[in-house]
């Protein structure tokens, strides 16, 4: 039997390499897996690429219908993994994007995650996306990404400790910069070797897949560097 098989898997902020690699790795893994973002093109042809179905929301104030279309096609949600981003450069002489990196990376994943665990049962998993800015100090450039990945790890902290009662678990990944670009059945680890800043999608959809199984149930409220050791260079 396969290792995520008759689980339900739900992805917000599918466009990118990520999205796509975690789609892939988790319908591979026997879950049946609704990827959801704003662009409805793109999720369609995502879908089709990696097997999986889709449904367009804007999770600003689509959670509802986005929440009840699951429910009805397929079921309560057992691994729900919320990649809601964007990326934008500021510094303190022109912090011109601190609203929408808090708005995008806080405030719309926390309310996202608010509503979902209503939908949760026992034994099911969360996992958000940070990164490894979050642990590096030549950080100038990105100011406002920062400080929102650095309150999404403790978010994280905080989620997982109210959740114990529940038995819901939530971790983290902290990646490093991930290629946008996903194949299936390529060979990715002759990609990238230890160190390197760029990493293809895959490494990352492994940890978070493996936060997904039964394996990794003793962490909780875990913030994880995936980045090779990208951080000590
Ligand atoms: N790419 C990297 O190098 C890198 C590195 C470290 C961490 N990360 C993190 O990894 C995650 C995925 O990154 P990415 O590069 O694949 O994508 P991204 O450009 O950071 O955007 C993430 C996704 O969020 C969706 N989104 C934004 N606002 C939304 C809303 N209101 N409702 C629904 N969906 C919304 C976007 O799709 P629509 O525009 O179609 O809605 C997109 O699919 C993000 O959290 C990112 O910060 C990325």
């Amino acid at each position: 039997m396969k290792a995520l098989s008759g689980s339900n898997s739900l992805i917000a902020g599918v466009s990118y390499g990520l999205g796509q690699a975690l789609a892939y790795q988790l319908a591979q893994g026997g879950s049946r897996v609704l990827i959801t973002a704003r662009n409805g093109e793109k999720l369609e042809k995502i879908a089709e690429k990696t097997g999986v179905k889709f449904y367009p929301s804007d999770l600003t104030r689509e959670t509802d219908i986005l929440l009840d279309y699951f429910a009805r096609e397929i079921g309560a949600i057992d691994n729900l993994a919320v990649l809601i981003g964007g990326y934008s450069q500021d510094t303190i002489s022109d912090m011109n994007s601190l609203d929408s990196m808090l708005e995008s990376h806080v405030r719309t994943t926390l309310k996202f995650v608010e509503k979902s665990v209503k939908r949760m049962k026992s034994g099911s998993s969360i996992v958000l996306v940070s990164s490894t800015q979050t642990f590096l100090t030549r950080t100038t450039t990105d100011l406002s990404y920062s400080v929102s990945k650095y309150a999404l790890n403790k978010a994280t902290e905080v989620l997982a400790a109210s959740l114990l009662k529940s038995g819901i678990r939530v971790n983290a990944v902290a990646p490093s910069s991930i290629l946008k670009n996903f194949e299936t059945g390529r060979n990715y680890r002759s990609m990238r070797k230890l160190g390197d800043l760029e990493t293809p999608p895959e490494d990352i959809a492994s940890v978070i897949t493996w936060l997904f199984r039964p394996e990794s149930e003793w962490v909780n409220g875990a913030v994880i560097p995936v980045d090779g050791g990208y951080r000590f260079r």
